[in-house]
């Protein structure tokens, strides 16, 4: 069977991230096809074109990250009505310099978790917007907005509530399906 490597960034850089207990609960509820790597972005210097000639270790690491891995799996809390500052910041370098966009055709998808009612789901079409334009494929269904309540995740990534928990599992095989059926279509080496 198929074993696809999907690099997960958590949009909050809170020690206490919800999200990030969300991101544990999805790659224990996950199909073993799938395996997940961090990518994180903390170290980034804020974007700005003048290091498009000379990217910085940390920005050519981040690049290097995104191009080993089959699919993108964002999970990111809602700031302001869009995604947090720090997460655009990474897209930004991630899509430059011209020509040498990462994301373009890496599938990808979107998931987040507020205490609010409608679970980040205004920034998660903020961040649609965004990945559209960088030209990746995005899972369109299911949607998952997590409304959270404490206790729904614990610290090692249990999920208290049955049905949550179902609905965690069936999202993850959904983005296993997405990205079998994008990289059947596109393979990564006719990418290369
Ligand atoms: C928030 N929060 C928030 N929640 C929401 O549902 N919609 C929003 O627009 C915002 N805006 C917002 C802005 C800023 C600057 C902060 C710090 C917080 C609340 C947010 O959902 C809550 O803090 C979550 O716990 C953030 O996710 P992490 O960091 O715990 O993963």
């Amino acid at each position: 069977m198929s074993h696809y490597q999907v690099g997960y960034m958590i949009g909050s850089l809170s020690s206490t991230s919800i999200n990030r207990l969300l991101s544990k609960a999805l790659i224990q509820l996950a199909p073993p096809e799938l395996g997940f790597t961090e990518i994180p972005f903390r170290e980034l210097p804020l974007y700005t074109p003048d290091f498009d000639a000379d990217f910085p270790p940390a920005a050519v690491a981040f690049k290097r990250a995104i191009a080993q891995v089959d699919a993108v799996l964002f999970i990111t809390p809602e700031y302001n009505r869009s995604i947090p500052g720090g997460l655009k910041n990474a897209i930004d370098w991630a899509s430059r310099p011209y020509g040498k966009n990462s994301f373009t055709r890496k599938p990808s998808a979107v998931i987040g978790a507020s205490p609010g009612a409608i679970g980040t789901a205004v920034a998660q079409q903020s961040l649609r917007s965004v990945l559209g334009f960088c030209n990746s494929p995005q899972m369109n269904a299911p949607e998952a907005y997590i409304h959270f309540k404490p206790g729904l995740i614990s610290a090692d990534g249990e999920v208290s509530d049955e049905s949550t928990e179902a609905f965690l599992r069936d999202y993850m095989q959904a983005l296993h399906a997405f990205i079998v059926r994008v990289l059947t279509v596109l393979p990564r080496e006719a990418m290369e």
